[in-house]
């Protein structure tokens, strides 16, 4: 059996431990490499790397995956996509979503892994429909979470309705890392039985439980797996990709990687690793593994943001009260998978019920605003005594969050004018305004001192 491998040091790896602060600049030179390596996809775009590349470090994303696509001619080009919201937390309107697809594919992209936080699938239905419309590979991946609403059944039938979307491939992603091995083992199994599909699985080291995660799920069926060149591999990272190699070769699977390459590639970006160490991007602990999401069923990133919470409010001695209203919370909400935005509503939400000694005393905006459907399908049933109390009396909305939002594209794309020249800045400008608008001014102030430079020089 063939075990396929997707690499990520380009974004989820660089995300997860150098907050996606690698310039292209510094990658540039090992990319002919990397396109010679064997990988079914280099994860390489998409995720905060969008965002990154205009707010740190004065780069357009689009420019950057126009390079990239230049540079690795033979490689799959992948990237991560939530969905209606795109590469934030909000919805946008399908026309802004449709534009963002197509030109993605445009610019180089070939497989796009589109997924939602509460995996209602009417939040991935236009991204999923223009993919396949624009002739790229769409990946409908599965947030994955545990809970008394979330079971094989239930992911089943939504791996069902992504391939009626018409998803080339299922992804089980496991943002947190709290996969366990026999979860992964029973899922992976479950969606090979049912789906007729090629089952791509995406998980962290944080917990330490990855590895056996992947092993377990390959012999479930698995057909990708996810990983990241050695040194940008582990702890809040994935798993490293030429250990797998050597692992699964052993145990007697197919895989087409080439190991001069894969030593080539980590040799380069082992320097990169200890720069970002030596100046403190890189904080060491990130590579470490951290077990007390284990015992609390709190995903790792989400313990950090309730201490440095509590922190500030001089409540640590409240810590472990608000650990057991994470859950009571969680399920009062119908049992949101806890990944971004919602690990934050459900941790601000159980701080504010214990700090203020009455629950719900006060409810946050965005609580509100999941209560009223705005954000998609709750997973279970919101508590009804909360609901009434967030909906006094009104109905929440049953229909898609983003059905209600009128074109923005050829309308925004009018407002900036000159300062947004292609079509590709207008969706910049969508997505983060002002981050972009300022990269807009820069990037002016910059060529305007070039030309000035070379008009010197000439003289
Ligand atoms: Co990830």
């Amino acid at each position: 059996m063939k075990v396929n491998f997707t690499e990520t040091v380009l974004r989820d790896a660089n995300q997860s431990l150098i907050a996606t602060r690698l310039p292209f600049e510094k990658f540039a030179p090992i990319l002919s490499d990397m396109n010679k390596a064997g990988y079914y996809s280099v994860e390489c775009w998409g995720g905060a790397t969008f965002d990154s590349c205009l707010r740190f470090l004065n780069e357009d994303p689009w420019e950057r995956l126009r390079k990239i696509r230049e540079a690795m001619p033979d490689t799959k080009l992948q990237m991560l996509l939530r969905g209606q919201n795109l590469l934030g937390y909000k919805h946008y309107p399908d026309d802004v979503v449709r534009k963002f697809v197509e030109l993605s594919v445009k610019n180089g992209i070939d497989i796009i892994r589109i997924f939602d936080a509460l995996n209602d699938v009417r939040n991935i239905r236009v991204a999923v429909e223009e993919t396949v419309k624009q002739g790229a590979h769409a990946s409908g991946a599965i947030s994955y979470t545990t809970s008394p609403v979330h079971n094989l059944e239930s992911y089943v039938k939504l791996a069902k309705e992504m391939r009626e979307l018409g998803v080339s491939s299922i992804c089980i992603k496991d943002m947190a890392g709290v996969m366990s091995p026999r979860e992964a083992y029973e899922l992976v199994k479950a969606l090979k039985e049912n789906v007729d599909l090629p089952i791509v699985v995406h998980t962290h080291c944080t917990a330490g439980l990855a590895f056996m995660t992947y092993l377990k799920a390959i012999e479930a069926g698995a057909d990708v797996i996810d990983t990241a060149t050695s040194c940008f591999s582990g702890g809040t990272s994935q798993p490293a990709t030429e250990t797998l190699c050597y692992a699964l070769r052993d145990l007697g699977y197919e895989v087409d990687l080439d190991d001069k390459q894969l030593s080539k590639i980590n040799s380069f970006f082992a320097p990169i690793r200890n720069e970002y160490l030596q100046n403190g991007t890189l904080d060491p602990l990130m590579m470490a593994t951290d077990t007390a999401c284990l015992d609390y069923k709190v995903p790792g990133g989400m313990l950090s943001n309730l201490v440095s919470q509590l922190k500030m409010q001089n409540a640590m001695d409240k810590f472990d009260e608000v650990l057991t209203e994470v859950p009571r919370v969680r399920a009062e909400l119908g049992y949101p998978p806890l990944v971004t935005p919602m690990s934050q509503m459900v941790g601000v939400q159980a701080a504010q019920n214990v700090l203020l000694g009455e629950r719900y005393k006060s409810i946050g905006k965005e609580v509100k605003a999941y209560v009223r459907g705005e954000y998609g399908k709750a997973p279970g049933k919101i508590d009804e005594k909360l609901a009434e109390k967030v909906l006094e009396g009104e109905k929440p909305i049953t229909y898609r969050p983003a059905d209600d939002l009128e074109d923005e594209f050829e309308k925004t794309k009018a407002e900036l004018g000159d300062r947004a020249r292609c079509d590709e800045d207008v969706l910049s400008y969508i997505a983060f305004p002002q981050v972009a608008e300022k990269f807009f001014a820069e990037r002016k102030k910059r060529e305007e001192n070039t030309v000035a430079y070379t008009i010197r020089r000439i003289d």
